[in-house]
C-alpha cells in the first residue's frame, strides 16, 4: 500500500506518493501526481482544513488520472462538523456541505472522531475512534468520566464502558461564544476524566474543570481526540486546575509538561 498525503498531515510520520503542487498567476491551484503510481493501492490521507477541500479533491482526481486504485481517503480530522444544524435562520449546514462533496468522490472515506453524530448517515463512511488508543495512556486510577456536553454523552460512555466506570454529565451552554456550565453532583475527591473529541479555544476545557474542583474533583485529567488549541488556548489551559491532556497527533500539537501528545500513525493506517 502507498500513502498520499496532503499538506494538512505532513507532520505525520507516513511516507508520501510526491505530489506537484503549484498555484497559477490566477491563484488556481494545480496538483500533479509525480511517482508512477498505475494499479497501485492507494490510501490518501487528509485532514479536512478550513481552507483545503479543493486541494482534496483536485489529489483524489489526481490519483484516479494516474491510475492509482483509491482504497481509502482517510481523514484524520475533519474542520466544519460543529456545524452540522442550521441554529439561525439562514445558515448553512456547512458539515453537510463537506460530507456531500467526499460523497460524491465515490470512494471509501474513513473519518476519525467526527464530531457530529447527524453528520454520520453516509454508508460510503467508515468512522472511527481516536479515544480508546489514546486512553491506554492514562495513569492508572478510579476515574469518573465526564462528558463536558449532552453532545459528549455517548463518546464518554463508550470510553467508561472500556474503563469499567461511571460516566456524569455536566450541562453546556454556549452564548456568543461565551461558555456557561451547571453540574452539582459531590465527587468527594475523586480524579476525573473530561473525554471530548477536541480542544478548540479550551473554554470547555477550562469552564469544565472550574465546575468539577467546585464539587470536590480530585485530580482533573483530559483526554481528546484532536488539539487545535487555538489562539491562547495553551496559557490559559496552563493556569487551570487541569492536570493532564492526552491528545492525538492528527494535528500538529507540541507537547508539554501538561499536554501529552500521542503518536497515532499506525491507528490511522491500520484501523
Ligand atoms: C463541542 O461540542 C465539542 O465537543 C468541544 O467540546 C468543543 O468544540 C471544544 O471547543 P472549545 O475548546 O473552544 O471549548
Amino acid at each position: 500500500m502507498k500513502y498520499l498525503l496532503t499538506n494538512s498531515v505532513k507532520h505525520l510520520h507516513i511516507p508520501s506518493v510526491k505530489v506537484e503542487r503549484k498555484f497559477f498567476p490566477e491563484g488556481e491551484l494545480y496538483v500533479r501526481v509525480v511517482e508512477n503510481i498505475k494499479n497501485r493501492p492507494i490510501t490518501i490521507v487528509s485532514n479536512i482544513t478550513p481552507t483545503n477541500l479543493l486541494e482534496v479533491l483536485f489529489i483524489v482526481d489526481a490519483v484516479k488520472q494516474a491510475g492509482g486504485k483509491i482504497k481509502s481517503l482517510t481523514i484524520p480530522f475533519m474542520s466544519y462538523a460543529r456545524q452540522d444544524k442550521m441554529q439561525k435562520y439562514g445558515e448553512a449546514i456547512s458539515g453537510e456541505i463537506i460530507c456531500f462533496a467526499l460523497k460524491n468522490l465515490k470512494i471509501p472515506v474513513k473519518i476519525f472522531d467526527l464530531h457530529s453524530d447527524l453528520l454520520k448517515k453516509d454508508f460510503r463512511f467508515k468512522y472511527r475512534t481516536l479515544l480508546s488508543e489514546l486512553i491506554k495512556k492514562l495513569p492508572r486510577k478510579n476515574f469518573i468520566i465526564i462528558a463536558p456536553d449532552k453532545g459528549g454523552l455517548k463518546r464518554a460512555s463508550a470510553v467508561a464502558k472500556i474503563l469499567k466506570t461511571k460516566v456524569l454529565m455536566i450541562k453546556k451552554k454556549r452564548k456568543n461564544g461565551k461558555v456557561s456550565m451547571t453540574f452539582s453532583k459531590n465527587l468527594f475527591g475523586k480524579d476525573v476524566l473530561i473525554v471530548d473529541d477536541m480542544i478548540s479555544t479550551g473554554a470547555t476545557l477550562i469552564e469544565a474543570s472550574k465546575i468539577l474542583k467546585k464539587n470536590n474533583a480530585g485530580e482533573i485529567y483530559c483526554v481528546a481526540s484532536h488539539g487545535l488549541f487555538v489562539k491562547n488556548a495553551r496559557e490559559k489551559i496552563k493556569k487551570s486546575k487541569i492536570k493532564k491532556i492526552i491528545v492525538s497527533n492528527t494535528l500538529p500539537v507540541k507537547p508539554s509538561d501538561q499536554i501529552k501528545v500521542i503518536r497515532v500513525e499506525k491507528v490511522l493506517q491500520n484501523k
